[in-house]
């Protein structure tokens, strides 16, 4: 499972930093967020103003960190990037507004995780970076006003759903980070490789891609993988017969499903008669987290059309039933 997982595994840190484009050009697809974001930057500029604020939301692995540090660059303005679970109080956040200089861009990860109370601090930064801090409770209550420099605040979350709508309404432009096509991923790995200094042909490349869960991160990983199969194996170059071996071992499949996926889907067909079933109960029946389904696995489970939404739950489609080599009982 852990191979196909979306999420950034512990290990790829200093991987991800090397890879991550550093442009907007170099950033491949998401074309219509890209056209806007370039709009929105140069109209900043020309006016020397902070950039509106901006959401990026979506599942992991498709690039709302890279977004935001690619905004920064061609902002040409300093960033500083902060995790929501880490400002609890409203000092934590105090701390970092004073110090942002004209039009630097905050970038909040996890911004749905921000302590409540520091969530309303940022509601008059966001509009008039301003900060009023409350001295003294009680009687002798009072606050004082604090200006701040004009800055961007970039949020990125895998959960719109838990965001506030007073937080939501306050950003200016909000994207929504799709699944990347085949075509696009190839164009992802292959740039990787040259980074990596890996020769690879087009054809392990598609295949690589095809099983990339629509994902870069997960491209990039299995092209690292791929690699030192390749290393072990023959002289480090990933040549046709090399890469199928390679992705079979890893027990990657043809439609890149990982385990997590297969259960999913196998949950619904075969436990619950391919549903309608509550998102609940297929997290408890396969132990995980309903929101890891939810925001990390289902998002492509459903683009790639295995399983729909409806209002009674989750439904498995003809092609789960085919995947998993079983026949979908008529409803007559
Ligand atoms: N459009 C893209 N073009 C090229 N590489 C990309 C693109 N999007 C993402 N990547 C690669 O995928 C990796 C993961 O992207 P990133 O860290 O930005 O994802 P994320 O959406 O922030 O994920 P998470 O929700 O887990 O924080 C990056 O290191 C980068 O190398
Ligand atoms: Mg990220």
């Amino acid at each position: 499972m852990r191979i196909t997982t979306p999420e950034r595994l512990e290990d790829e840190d200093v991987i991800e930093k090397t890879l991550r484009p550093g442009n907007l050009s170099e950033f491949v697809g998401q074309i219509r967020i890209k056209d806007n974001l370039g709009i929105s930057i140069k109209a900043a500029e020309k006016r020397d103003e902070a950039m509106d604020h901006c959401l990026f939301y979506g599942p992991p692995g498709l690039g709302k960190t890279t977004l935001a540090y690619i905004m920064a660059k061609e902002l040409d303005v300093n960033i500083i990037a902060i995790s929501g679970p880490v400002i609890e109080k409203p000092g934590d956040l105090c701390g970092i507004l004073t110090k942002l200089e004209k039009r630097d861009v905050l970038f909040i990860d996890e911004i749905h995780r921000i302590g409540k109370t520091a969530e309303e601090y940022l509601y008059p930064a966001m509009e008039d970076f301003k900060l009023d801090i409350m001295l003294d409770t009680g009687p002798n209550a009072r606050s004082i006003r604090i200006n701040l420099n004009p800055f961007t605040l970039i949020g990125a979350t895998t959960r719109t759903g838990t965001l506030s709508s007073p937080l939501r309404s306050r950003f200016d432009l909000s994207f929504r980070l799709g699944f990347y096509s085949v075509d696009e991923l190839e164009l992802i790995i292959r740039r990787s490789s040259e980074i990596l200094k890996t020769e690879i042909d087009t054809k392990s490349c598609f295949e690589i891609a095809k099983r990339a869960r629509g994902t870069p991160r997960i491209g990039n990983r299995l092209l690292k993988r791929v690699r030192d199969y390749a290393e072990v194996k023959s002289d480090g170059n990933i040549k046709p017969g090399l890469t199928k071996k390679a992705l079979d071992m890893l027990g990657v499949d043809e439609t890149g499903f990982g385990e997590l996926d297969k259960e999913i889907l196998s949950t619904i067909v075969e436990k619950y008669n391919g549903g309608p079933v509550g998102l609940n109960t297929i997290a408890t029946s396969i132990s995980e987290e309903p929101e890891t389904i939810e925001d990390v696995f289902e998002p492509y489970l459903i683009q790639q059309g295995f399983i729909k939404r409806t209002s009674r739950g989750r439904e498995a489609t003809q092609k789960a039933y085919e995947y998993l080599g079983k026949k979908k009982p008529s409803l007559f």
